[in-house]
């Protein structure tokens, strides 16, 4: 049966003994302990409900026209039809949860990041990234794949389908695909979907990139989103082509004026460089 994950996090003010790598993401460091602490639940849950505010901006980003309730409808029917799961691990001095952040920047090509990157526990990757011919480059394992209903792609038993909903038909689109198996030939008994909170990107927004650019990639709400669920995060995959394009590993760029779509890239590629500056994460910028 598919199944929703429901998920707890929280940043302890002090060290204590927080995570089992040599260095954990949630040691204190003012500036980072801020932003995290600002942050709401990642996932939606049964009681996850979001506030009318968060609709409001949310409705925005794709010009969704329906209404709070309708939203609100929709969310309960996704948790009849899924029953929630049990949590993702927590951080615990016992273990160090590794997560490779893998966005599509074309710079991986020639990287030979493959088997550092299979080397995490977790490995998010997203939209049409894909490994089948670029194994050398960016690896085998997929674990965790974000996708909304416009970049999405099939995903085979080893991975769990994140959905970053843009807009209402995009919750739908999950509930029609799950039941009707169209984006995952499961044959495994158990299966999670985690569906990224509308707060959460509204959290991202406003608090990390201080309400510029018209709402934030997914590669930064993946980013954002990875330093919640690991001790140590690797960055691949991220910049763009000298003219300021974010083109794509797996293809050649065609829109030569694409520049950063609707996003801020300049200001999401500075929080990335500073917090790399601060030893939050590794940065590996491909050649
Ligand atoms: O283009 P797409 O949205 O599928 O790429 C996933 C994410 O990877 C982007 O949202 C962006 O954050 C990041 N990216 C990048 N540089 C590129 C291409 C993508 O930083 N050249």
């Amino acid at each position: 049966s598919w199944i929703l994950s429901v998920y707890h996090d929280s940043f302890p003010p002090q060290n204590t003994s927080l995570c089992g790598c040599d260095k954990c993401l949630k040691e204190y460091d003012p500036w980072f302990s801020e932003l995290m602490n600002a942050s709401p639940e990642p996932f939606l849950a049964m009681k996850s409900n979001i506030s009318q505010d968060t609709f409001t901006w949310w409705k925005g980003i794709q010009f969704e026209k329906r209404s709070f309730s309708y939203y609100n409808t929709t969310v309960e029917r996704i948790f009849q039809v899924f029953p929630p799961s049990p949590d993702f691990a927590e951080s615990s001095p016992d273990h160090c949860r590794t997560c490779a952040v893998v966005g599509n920047f074309g710079n991986l090509n020639g990287s030979r990041y493959g088997p550092l990157i299979d080397f995490h526990d977790i490995v998010i990757r997203m939209n049409h990234g894909r490994t089948k011919g670029f194994e050398k480059d960016v690896g085998t394992k997929t674990t965790h794949h974000v996708m909304y209903p416009q970049s999405s792609t099939n995903l085979d038993n080893t991975t769990h389908l994140v959905l970053f909903p843009f807009k209402i038909s995009d919750l739908q689109w999950l509930l029609k695909s799950l039941t009707q198996g169209i984006i995952i030939q499961h044959k495994s008994d158990t299966y999670t979907v985690v569906i990224l909170s509308p707060a959460f990107m509204k959290y991202v927004h406003f608090v990390w990139l201080k309400n510029k650019g018209h709402y934030p990639s997914t590669g930064f709400l993946t980013l954002i989103l990875s330093m919640h669920m690991c001790d140590e995060v690797s960055v691949f995959g991220f910049g763009a082509d000298r003219a300021g394009n974010w083109n794509h590993y797996y293809e050649i760029l065609k829109n030569q004026r694409l520049r950063t779509g609707n996003h801020h890239g300049n200001l999401e590629y500075e929080l990335i460089q500073e917090l790399y500056q601060r030893q939050k994460i590794s940065f590996f910028r491909g050649w």
